[in-house]
């Protein structure tokens, strides 16, 4: 678990069938809130679906490149269903309650298919991007009312060892018996410690600070390398809380996709927003 880094340069060769199975197993058998799974798992391996899965997660190039993708589905579809068979009601899609609990459980199975996966040889990347396009996943995907595709992972066997990515000390993260609120200083130094300085050099600091643009570069998607870099310059990036803030995660873009995904939510009969 220490080694695991995310992959995003697959190797051709596909997942075996009694592989691909021993994977689902290990999310079925995840641990689940009240043990009621409200996980479905749809297989992605053609190559028309990868290409709009793709396509779907802001053409991020591994994902089409990716043999496997699985798309983790929060699932209250099948329980409505069984719950009107046996005479009673079930409102997952109106109780934040559920919906919390339920995307938890679907992350904690698609957690096993990682460790699984990395025991066993192969690579994995999540691809979070996708709640940008819940109702085109939908559509495409044929998913039905009470059924949110809400993350993906990509697997195969890795062409290249990936860097490995900088991450806070454990004293950062580590509270002792009660929340101890960090001083500014010490939340400069954990980041200062995490990131490292900001680069003169463009290039040089995503090839540092931003695994991606390695990866893309090794996939020879220079389009997705350019995007990213003609939006540092725009902006004037000085240091990594700005990549992050105002480029990747740009916080007025984030905020104003709350409303498309409450209506996504909406179209898919969820009424938690
Ligand atoms: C919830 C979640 C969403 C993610 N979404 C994406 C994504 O859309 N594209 C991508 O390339 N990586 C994605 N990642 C992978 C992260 O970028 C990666 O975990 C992080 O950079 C740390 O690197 P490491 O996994 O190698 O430790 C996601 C990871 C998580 C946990």
């Amino acid at each position: 678990m220490m080694k695991r880094r995310s992959t995003r340069v697959f190797r051709d060769d596909e997942i075996a069938e009694p592989v691909i199975e021993k994977l689902i197993d290990v999310a079925v058998q995840a641990p689940s809130g009240g043990n009621i799974q409200p996980l479905s798992i749809i297989l992605v391996q053609s190559k028309e679906g990868r290409e709009k899965l793709a396509q779907l997660s802001g053409d991020q190039p591994w994902v089409r490149r990716a043999p496997l993708s699985m798309i983790f589905c929060l699932d209250f579809y099948r329980l409505k269903a069984w719950a009107k068979l046996c005479e009673t009601e079930f409102q997952g899609e109106k109780a934040i309650n559920h919906f919390l609990i339920a995307y938890a459980d679907l992350m904690v199975a698609a957690q096993n298919v990682v460790i699984l996966a990395e025991s066993l040889g192969l690579g994995s990347v999540y691809i979070g991007s996708i709640l940008n396009e819940i109702d085109e996943l939908r559509a495409y995907f044929e998913i039905p009312q009470y059924v949110l595709p809400l993350m993906v992972l990509c697997l195969g066997y890795p062409k290249s060892t990936p860097e490995t990515m900088p991450k806070l000390k454990r004293e950062v993260v580590l509270h002792r018996e009660r929340y101890r609120i960090p001083s500014v200083e010490e939340i400069r130094k954990a980041f200062d410690e995490k990131y490292g300085p900001i680069d003169e050099n463009v290039d040089r600091y995503l090839q540092k600070s931003f695994v991606e643009a390695l990866e893309a570069e090794r996939l020879e998607a220079p389009q997705y390398l350019e995007r990213v870099k003609k939006e540092m310059k725009r902006l004037e990036i000085r240091n990594n809380a700005q990549f992050l803030f105002k480029v990747r995660y740009p916080t007025k873009v984030m905020v104003r996709l709350n409303q498309r995904l409450a209506k996504a939510f909406q179209r898919a009969g969820f009424e938690i927003f």
